[in-house]
Formats: C-alpha cells, structure tokens, sequence
C-alpha cells in the first residue's frame, strides 16, 4: 500500500497533509489512479501529467482519457478516436535517473465502440450483429446518461484484464457532477436490471399495447427512444432488443461488479481533482465523503490552478501605497508638475499585487472549509500556469507542480 494513503489519518500541526503523489507513483503496489473531480477543474490534464511522470519514472503506464482538448490529444498522439491505446511519442526523455524501462500509451475513450465491444464479449458474433442493428441499442449505446461513466469503467475492466502495463490512470468524464463516475454502474444497471427488462418484455410477449404504454407513460428513455425511431417495426424492435439485452445482461452486471471491486482494491488510489472555488471543493467534498462511505481509497486532493502570492508584501499595504504614489501624482497634476510614468506603473503593479493577495486570500478560505471538513486528506496545490496546457513540455511541467 502506498505510503500516503489516508482514510482517517490526522493532520500535521493543523495543517493540511502534503500529498506526496512522486511516492504514490514510485510505488509498485499502485496500479490504478482514477482522477475524478466536477467538470473543467482539470481531470484530463492531471491524468495525463502523473501517467507521463509516472512513465519517465521508469513504469509501463497507459492513460485512458476521455474527451480531451484537440490539441492535447495531438500531443499525446491521439489523432483519431480509435479506442485502442496508442505510444506517445517523444514521451520519454532520457534523463539521469531514467532507467529506461518506461513505456507511456495513451488513449481515447470511445463511448460507443467500448459499448460494442462489451457487448461482442458477451455473445455470439450474430447476436452481437442483431444487437448492433437494433435502433433502440443505438439509441441507448450513445445517449443513456452515465454511459460514458460506465463505458469509463468497462474500459478500464478491459484495460486490467489484458494486463500489459503496471499502471492505469483514469480520467473520468466531464460530468457535472463528480458522483456521476460513481453512480454510473449503479445506474446503468438499474436500467438494465430484470425490472425493468420484466416490465418490457412481458407486455410485449402479451402483444405490445402495454409496452407502448410502459414506453410511454413511465420510462423518459425509452419515450426518447421511441420518438426518434419511426414505422412499425418499434415493437419488435423493442422486444428483440429487450430479449436479446436479457441474456447478456448477467455478464454485464458480473464484469461491473468486477470492476467495481478493482476500484475498492490495494493498488487503487483516487485523486481529487478541484479548483480553488466553492462549487468544485463542495463537489470535491461530497466526492470524498462518497468514496470513504464506499470503502474506496482517497490518495489525496490536487488543488488546480491556484495564484499562491510569492511576494511578502500584504495586500493592504500594497494598496495603500499605490494610493499614497496616485496620490502624489495628482499634486503634480494640480502643481502643473511634469507627470511621473514611473509611479503610475509602480501604482498599477501594487494594486495588481493587492488583487492578487485578495485572490490567493480568498482560495486559502475556500480551501479551510474544505480543510476543516476533512482535516486527514493530503493536499497538493498547482498554480494556475500563463497558458493552457497543450503538450509534454506543459505536461511535464504539471507533472514537477503535482510532485513538488
Ligand atoms: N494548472 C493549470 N494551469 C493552466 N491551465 C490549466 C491548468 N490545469 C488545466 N488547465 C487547462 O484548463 C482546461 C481544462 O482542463 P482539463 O484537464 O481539460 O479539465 P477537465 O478534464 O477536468 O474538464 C484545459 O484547457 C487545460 O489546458
Ligand atoms: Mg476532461
């Protein structure tokens, strides 16, 4: 078990713990990372810096990222959405303490081909076709919402089984909410489970009035399905798919609950991803909470794109002495003086200093409600960088923020 791990540990002076994430990847026992937070915080960068340290650290790692920005996916050298992991090139630079036997793949989640394939895996070849053809499974396979959090899941199932690297990190997908990821399995199998295939198939096996009313009165997905599928074949349709989804179903659930479990096993850690603002900390929150509850194990909060202050100077007095030097200014516009640009920009820089210690300020109160909720979580902080990151250098250089 990695070193840092927490559930319950205390805190260091009252200070949050350090998350020391260079340990965590060093660690041969670590073989699955899941980056999770609430949308735009950073999940994607995040994986996709630890998995290329992790790599140049000398590990077999592959990163399965979802819906990454254009030009970070060209520089992982994911041009096209293939679903198969792919090397990227020039990830490993030879440096001194290199040993030379990392390997860094990445890939693409491709929601609706991960769907195909779990359900190839699960049936014959001309079933899985029947399957295929059915507009209500393509209807479902790319439009069910918490698909592309089971597809994430399913993926990594498949990603552990083959068993070709040391280390799987995991982006999760853009959701709203950050329990989404968890909930997925659950809810996918909601929809899949006996009830549900019950309430369907018996009234169509009956002759299909009460399944267009079940449709139509109780299920919105499949109301959304049936309006965009026309012409009479929907019943048999429906009923084929319902039949043919029923007996593939149990394999579904085994392989989820699998997965389920790797998540709750040693070698999985979770990495909470959040920007320093209420509404991603709380989310952050709820998602620490939900991950003790469910016996998962929390490896510690990355705090993304903070403005730390590096100057000692207060904000107060920074502003205080750029009123003191505008002020000075405006006598000599009143005494006809010469103007000074000097002690206008000099003005200008301390109350940019002033806005910045306000910012910084109010992250530091931000992050002590979190803080004070869940005093045992390990915390790293990486400041907000000039750009966006697009590329193994802007990569890497996350990577030293998230280890330092
Ligand atoms: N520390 C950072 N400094 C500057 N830009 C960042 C930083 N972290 C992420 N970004 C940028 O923010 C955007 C959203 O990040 P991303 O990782 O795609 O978020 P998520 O996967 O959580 O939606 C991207 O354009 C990314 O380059
Ligand atoms: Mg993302």
């Amino acid at each position: 078990m990695a070193a840092d791990r927490t559930d319950a540990a205390g805190t260091r002076g009252g200070r949050p713990r350090h998350l020391d994430l260079d340990g965590l990847l060093a660690d041969r026992a670590t073989k699955v990372l899941v980056c999770c937070g609430s949308g735009g915080v950073g999940k994607t960068t995040t994986a996709a810096a630890l998995a290329l340290r992790a790599a140049e650290m000398g590990r077999r790692v592959v990163v399965l990222t979802i819906d990454p920005a254009r030009r970070l996916a060209q520089s992982l050298g994911l041009e096209e959405l293939d679903n198969e992991p792919r090397t990227v090139p020039g990830a490993l630079r030879r440096e001194a303490g290199d040993t030379g036997e990392g390997e860094l793949q990445a890939m693409m989640l491709d929601m609706r081909r991960t769907f195909d394939e779990m359900v190839a895996g699960h049936t014959t070849p001309d079933r899985a076709q029947a399957i295929f053809d059915n507009p209500f499974y393509q209807t479902i396979s790319t439009s069910f919402s918490g698909t592309q959090e089971y597809m994430a899941m399913e993926k990594l199932g498949q990603l552990t089984a083959t068993g070709a690297w040391d280390l799987i990190i995991v982006d999760t997908p853009p959701s709203r909410s950050a329990l989404d990821f968890l909930d997925a399995p659950q809810r996918l199998s909601s929809f899949l489970d006996g009830r549900m295939i019950r309430l369907l198939s018996a009234p169509a096996r009956a002759g299909g009035r009460g399944l267009r009313k079940i449709v139509g009165s109780t299920f919105n997905l499949f109301a959304k399905a049936v309006s965009t599928i026309l012409g009479g074949q929907l019943l048999a349709d429906a009923s084929a798919f319902v039949q043919a989804f029923d007996t593939l179903f149990g394999g579904f659930q085994e392989r989820a609950d699998k997965t389920y479990q790797l998540l709750r096993a040693p070698g999985t850690s979770f990495v909470v991803v959040a920007s320093p603002e209420p509404d991603a900390l709380r989310e952050a929150s709820y998602f620490v909470e939900r991950l003790s509850s469910e016996r998962m194990p929390l490896a510690g909060l990355v705090l993304n794109r903070t403005h730390p202050v590096h100057a000692t100077l207060s904000g107060a007095r920074a502003r205080e002495g750029a009123e003191t030097l505008e002020a000075s200014q405006n006598d000599r516009v009143e005494l006809r003086s010469a103007p000074s640009p000097g002690s206008e920009m000099a003005a200008a820089v301390l109350r940019l200093h002033a806005d910045r210690v306000e910012t910084a300020e109010r992250e530091r109160r931000v992050l002590g409600r979190f803080t004070r909720a869940h005093p045992g979580v390990p915390i790293i902080d990486v400041p907000a960088m000039a750009t966006d990151v697009h590329d193994l250098d802007g990569l890497r250089e996350i990577g030293r923020r998230l280890a330092s």
